[in-house]
């Protein structure tokens, strides 16, 4: 059978496609979790992370030290080796999570490590950040995820190419000259917004300009430690980012808006979680991407009867890639076969409905319940058509706004209050609960805010809004 290829790209006809079938932006199976549950298992800390980060930056030293001490020994290749795979390959869990946004409680510490573990991948920090949030939003939707590995028919001599990161490595370098060079390509147009993208050619020359002086540093020095040091690791290094990073989603379903069957989690050592921050728990990672990785075990442990069985190990997981790869090459139709327990999924916030009292009301103040939240509570409340959500900061501010977050269509009832915001459950994005105001990428549109007031122990909303405001295009 001839094998059909299909366009990955995110403006050929996959991409109309998908929106046609409503795969775009599409409706996603979640796990049923009691909310009170989830919340809790969203709480981030300073001290975890912390202590993770340290323990991940002294091995890099450590290992780096000892390589460039070793300069002219045989004993520089297991150094180089160690120092290689930790910089190139165990980075891209770090980056992953800090730019979620997820691991530290402290926005700023997230971002203190994401944009240098940016760099050490040769990633572009605010494009890969918002290939990234596609990526949440339409994981393995042909036409519409710039991160699909294995484009169908897959093969398993591509895989072990992959391996190398000689294609992969320079296509990221090639790709960053040309940006730093201030030439646009089709996935920034689609995926980056406007206002974001003369920091994506900032970014861009500032990698260059590293790279350039480490080749001067080599070529003055005749010697090619520098660029074992700097630049090198995101090739030789990156056999560790594939081997993780290949059991995610290869060999499962395109086109499926059931993370069960698109991703795959894998139960692993507690040296490869270190390595992988917990990653391996992808299916769980995907379904709730506010859960922290630190959290993410015992997520699994809350939600595992309601999806697929995890494979045991990495072997297991290789087999079984192998094994669709084989199928996939003769018909890239072909799916493994999966089972996914029959469930009904995720119930939603419970939404306390009021009457909307309207023009009806002597005053113009509608009831919204009892003033009993307390600091981070939230309640939903439906007021007509209004979905609103009445919040507590944790400066015990009762504030409400609109409820589905303006950059997809998520519930922030099921998000995480993180002091006076709120982050959305979906990408991350946050708001400020005080204005409205979006604080974090990818929020580009503010939320509606409205006036609410306590009296008599009730709280109470006036019809208007008491302010809006626009701040750029929205994704
Ligand atoms: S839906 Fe993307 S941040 Fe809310």
């Amino acid at each position: 059978m001839t094998a059909t290829v299909r366009d990955y790209s995110l403006t050929g006809v996959e991409s109309t496609r998908a929106v046609e079938r409503g795969l775009a932006n599409g409706q996603w199976f979640q796990a049923d979790i009691e909310p009170d549950r989830l919340r809790e298992l969203s709480v981030r800390q300073n001290l975890r992370p912390g202590i993770d980060l340290v323990l991940w930056l002294a091995l890099i030293v450590a290992s780096g030290a000892f390589a460039w001490s070793q300069r002219g020994s045989w004993w520089a290749v297991p150094g180089f080796f160690v120092y290689g795979t930790l910089v190139g390959g165990s980075t891209d869990a770090r980056w992953h999570e800090h730019g979620h946004g997820t691991a530290f409680r402290s926005q700023w510490l997230n971002d203190l490590v994401y944009y240098p573990a940016s760099f050490m991948l040769a990633r572009e920090a605010t494009y890969w950040r918002w290939s990234h949030f596609r990526h949440h939003t339409d994981t393995i939707i042909v036409g519409r995820d710039a991160e699909i590995i294995f484009p169908r028919p897959p093969s398993v001599a591509k895989l072990a190419w992959l391996f190398t990161h000689l294609e992969g490595g320079s296509g990221l370098i090639r790709t960053t000259v040309k940006h730093a060079l201030g030439q646009s390509d089709d996935n920034i147009d689609v995926l980056v917004p406007e206002s974001e993208r003369g920091r994506v050619f900032l970014e861009a020359r500032i990698y260059v300009a590293i790279w350039v002086a480490t080749i001067v540093w080599a070529i003055a020095t005749r010697s090619l430690y520098p660029l074992l040091l700097i630049g090198g690791p995101t090739f030789y290094g990156a056999w560790l980012v594939l081997f993780f990073g290949v059991t995610q989603h290869a060999g499962l379903r395109e086109d499926e808006l059931d993370h069960r069957r698109s991703t795959r989690t894998v139960l692993v050592n507690p040296v490869f979680r270190f390595l992988y921050l917990n990653m391996n728990y992808h299916v769980e990672h995907h379904m709730f991407p506010a859960v922290p990785y630190y959290n993410l075990p015992e997520l699994h442990g809350e939600i595992r009867e309601q999806l697929a069985e995890p494979k045991p190990g990495m072997i297991s997981a290789y087999k079984e890639i192998f094994y669709a790869f084989r199928e996939q090459a003769k018909d890239p139709s072909w799916e493994l076969p999966r089972h996914i327990p029959d469930v009904p999924g995720w119930r939603g916030p419970i939404v306390q409905g009021f009457e909307w009292a309207g023009d009806s009301s002597v005053d113009g103040w509608t009831d919204l319940g009892p003033a009993d939240l307390a600091s981070g509570a939230m309640r939903p409340v439906d007021v007509g058509d209004a979905k609103l959500l009445l919040a507590c900061t944790d400066t015990g501010d009762v504030v409400l706004v609109d409820r589905i977050c303006t950059h997809g269509d998520a519930d922030l009832a099921t998000g995480t209050i993180l002091g006076c915001e709120i982050e959305c459950p979906k990408h991350n994005g946050r708001f400020d609960l005080r204005t409205g105001e979006g604080t974090r990428r990818p929020i580009q549109t503010a939320l509606m805010t409205y006036t609410v007031r306590t009296r008599n122990g009730r709280l109470e909303t006036h019809i208007a809004a008491s302010g809006s405001a626009a701040n750029g295009e929205e994704r």
